[in-house]
């Protein structure tokens, strides 16, 4: 019996990696045309990176982290976010200047799986570090505007702010006292959050306060809580970014302040709509125990985005090279080098197989065209006409063919 994949994984194959290649490729384009570098941090790190970083009484930490003892008795975790340890890496390049750096890889979080809820996850992010501009919130949120789009997600934008460590003592005590009025309403796994961590009840689903008996952040905003958020708003005005404000908007760790978004999909459900969150967190490096350092970034989920995405073209091959004797496979393959250096994606069958078996095999891999190579010819079968494939850019193609034949 073959082995099972734990519950919550998934193993992302033909023909939906295909997708999957196209969107991270695009991301890597995009982040780096706004000036984000790459940054690869660890898979896994001291569980203490996480309980200082993401919080320690946050459900993601105590109920979610993959967390073991390495060899010699020290606790590890699994990343179940990619923000705490990309603010350790700036930290401990000095911690100074502007760091704008982007990211993509696996997450993990021990979550009840369902459709686009997975125990490992891919997400795509950018952390903008050092800069208290409200600028760099725009840009980093007109950034996410343009990858959902560019992917072809439709989303709604929140935005919230969650005021700053002045401002927000008050509101917090004031919703301690609504909550604790309102503990029947709240789910059994919250009951103790109500002193320890109220925001994360305003996170839950099950959890029901009356709307109307809860405190608004906005009425507690210190001016320049405020100033800030009306400058992002008219950021997002300038640059044409449609957004609606949510007061319920306070995001699942506990590193934020000021600025919260999420762009939450139109098409999926609930419970997974969300496919990108981000935010301001000016607080983390000092969580951390570095100096001071302002910080504003967003990561996106790759599973869900696909999910919410229409399907994309697939992968088909451009050319399927099919030899007549007495080419072999091996010379295949050289006729194959220059096409694949020109960019174009080259398949031929391996095993020397009859003509007819290989022509069999051109039509199943959904080739546009075909290279039928014989001795020193090669003969372009399929849909050959000149224009089209030097209007598909497969000019060159054309050119290499004919001089191969000795026609150049
Ligand atoms: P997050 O909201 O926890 O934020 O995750 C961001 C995105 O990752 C979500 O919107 C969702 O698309 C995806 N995601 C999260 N959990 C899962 C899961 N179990 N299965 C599938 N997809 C999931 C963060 O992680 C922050 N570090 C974002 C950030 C960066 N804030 C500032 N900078």
């Amino acid at each position: 019996m073959v082995i099972r994949l734990p519950k919550g994984t998934d193993v992302i194959g033909p023909p939906q990696s295909s997708r999957w290649r196209e969107a991270l490729a695009m991301w890597e384009s995009l982040s780096a045309s706004y000036g984000y570098e790459l940054v690869i941090t660890p898979t896994f790190e001291f569980t203490e990176l996480f309980e200082r970083g993401v919080g320690e009484t946050n459900e993601v930490v105590t109920k979610q982290m993959y967390t073991f003892p390495d060899r010699r008795g020290r606790s590890l975790s699994l990343r179940p976010e990619g923000t705490a340890g990309v603010m350790r890496a700036y930290l401990k390049k000095g911690g100074t200047g502007l760091w704008k750096v982007a990211y993509s890889g696996p997450m993990f979080r021990y979550e009840q799986p369902q459709g686009g809820r997975r125990r490992q996850f891919w997400q795509v992010g950018v952390e903008c570090i050092g800069s208290p501009s409200e600028a760099a919130d725009v840009e980093v949120i007109a950034l996410a505007e343009t990858f959902l789009a560019k992917v072809g997600v439709e989303t709604d934008l929140l935005i919230n702010s969650l005021g700053d460590s002045r401002c927000r003592g008050a509101y917090l005590a004031d919703l301690k006292e609504v909550l604790a009025r309102s503990r029947d309403a709240l789910c059994e796994n919250h009951l103790e959050l109500v002193d320890l961590n109220p925001l994360r009840i305003l996170d839950c689903s099950t959890c029901q306060p009356d709307p109307n008996a809860l405190p608004d952040i906005a009425s507690y905003w210190c001016p320049d809580c405020r100033g800030h958020f009306r400058r992002v708003r008219d950021g997002l005005d300038g640059l044409g970014v449609k957004y609606r404000r949510s007061a319920r908007l306070v995001r699942g760790l506990d590193y934020y302040s000021r600025t919260t978004f999420e762009f939450v999909s139109t098409t999926l459900e609930t419970t997974q709509a969300t496919v990108l969150g981000g935010g301001r967190y000016d607080g983390l490096a000092e969580a951390l125990g570095g100096k001071p350092a302002p910080g504003v970034g967003f990561a996106a989920g790759i599973d869900r985005i696909l999910m919410a995405a229409p399907p994309g073209p697939g992968s088909a091959l451009d050319v399927f090279l099919v030899a007549e004797k007495p080419v072999t496979p091996t010379q295949l393959m050289e006729w194959a080098a220059p096409l694949r250096q020109a960019g174009l994606r080259v398949g031929f069958d391996l095993d020397g197989r009859s003509v007819k078996a290989q022509f069999r095999a051109a039509t199943r891999s959904g080739a546009k065209y075909v290279g039928v190579v014989s001795g020193l010819r090669m003969e372009v079968r399929e849909g050959y006409d000149r224009e089209t494939l030097f209007k598909e850019g497969l000019g060159d193609w054309a050119e290499k063919a004919a001089i191969k034949e000795g026609r150049s």
